[in-house]
């Protein structure tokens, strides 16, 4: 099969839109990274996306709906805060996991009685999604355990000859994934940190708890249990205040013929000098966008990438800045 990489034109979203009814995948631009597109329906087809993937069986996908979808038609018990979050950030990149109706197919969700729903702002996926009219399933368009995408490249280069299309929109805005948040119970929870963060959901919603998921544990969400977002080359971890151990692991993989570059916030570019430096950039904003977009370019020009973690801070965006970072690079300094 060729893979045609293709702007949202309307002959592409009309062919889009014919794939998508035969049962294939289509990729798509969103504003956090490319997802791999299904029929939310069609079992094949959702089977089809866990295989091409090799994603776990136990972990559920999100449903993608465009502006005007009624969300109610996928989801019983909207609680209050839901809607209030709805008209707030929809579309966006937040994620709402509420009770299915059970119109999608059971494949979905992985057994579990709730459904995610998401509406991306993405010019391109909106377009798809109007020109389809369906809900559709879309992980992100890697291979799992692999970085996310936020080029069409990226994607082609996990799915070549295995889809015929990506729907091209450019460098993802966003950089990380979606906020996930449990819609369950009394009190909204997050499941997967993102854009929308903690303070802007308890600024609409009233409160907002955040899960935490300890190993062992059986997850609320079955994602948070699998090691995720790894590139290809290797990778290790550092705090700020252990730079000179990472330099000497960078001096130690170059003299045994590697080739190391350190990802770092902005303000230690220029501790670094001289050494090959992947710049995250100066805020938790610029670092989301810049981080998967510098995790497939280590992949190129790296044999060992070493992370200097940013400060922890409690809140705001960094918060899923550092989870996709120590889950990449594996939080510690083993190689
Ligand atoms: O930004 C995004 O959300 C991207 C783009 C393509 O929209 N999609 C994405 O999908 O990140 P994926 O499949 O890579 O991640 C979905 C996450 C997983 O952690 C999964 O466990 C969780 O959402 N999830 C899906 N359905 C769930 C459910 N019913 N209950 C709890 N967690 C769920
Ligand atoms: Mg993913």
């Amino acid at each position: 099969m060729q893979t045609v990489i293709a702007g949202p034109e309307r002959d592409w979203l009309i062919r889009a839109k014919e794939y998508i009814l035969a049962g294939e995948v289509v990729a798509f631009h969103t504003e956090t990274v490319y997802g791999l597109g299904a029929d939310a329906r069609n079992d094949k087809a959702v089977r089809r996306i866990f295989a091409l993937k090799g994603r776990p069986a136990d972990n559920p996908l999100i449903a993608h709906v465009h502006a005007d979808y009624e969300i109610k038609r996928l989801v019983d018990e909207f609680p209050a805060y839901a809607e209030k979050l709805r008209r707030a950030f929809l579309p966006g990149p937040l994620t709402l996991v509420c009770p299915s109706t059970g119109k999608v197919s059971g494949f979905v969700s992985c057994g579990l009685n709730t459904l995610a729903i998401r509406v991306p702002s993405s010019p391109v996926a909106q377009a798809f999604l109007r020109e389809v009219n369906l809900p559709i399933v879309a992980p992100s368009a890697n291979l799992s355990g692999h970085v996310s995408p936020v080029t069409a490249q990226h994607v082609f280069q996990d799915f070549e000859g295995k889809i015929p299309l990506i729907l091209d929109g450019g460098v993802c805005e966003g950089g990380i994934e979606s906020t996930v948040l449990d819609c369950t119970g009394p009190v909204p929870r997050i499941l997967r940190a993102g854009l929308v963060t903690r303070e802007m959901i308890a600024d609409v919603a009233g409160a907002c708890e955040v899960y935490s998921f300890r190993s062992g544990e059986k997850p609320k969400s079955p994602g948070l249990a699998y090691r995720h977002y790894v590139p290809h080359c290797k990778t290790a971890s550092f705090s700020a205040e252990e730079l000179s151990d990472a330099v000497a692991l960078y001096r130690k993989e170059e003299q045994e013929g590697g080739k190391p570059c350190f990802l770092c916030e902005n303000g230690l570019v220029k501790q670094l000098a001289g050494y090959a430096v992947l710049d995250l950039g100066e805020n938790a904003e610029q670092m989301a966008h810049r981080l998967y977009l510098h995790l497939h370019t280590a992949e190129e020009i790296a044999t060992l990438l070493i992370a200097v973690l940013p400060r922890p801070q409690e809140g705001g965006v960094m918060d899923g800045v550092l989870n996709r970072l120590t889950r990449a690079c594996g939080g510690g300094h083993g190689v």
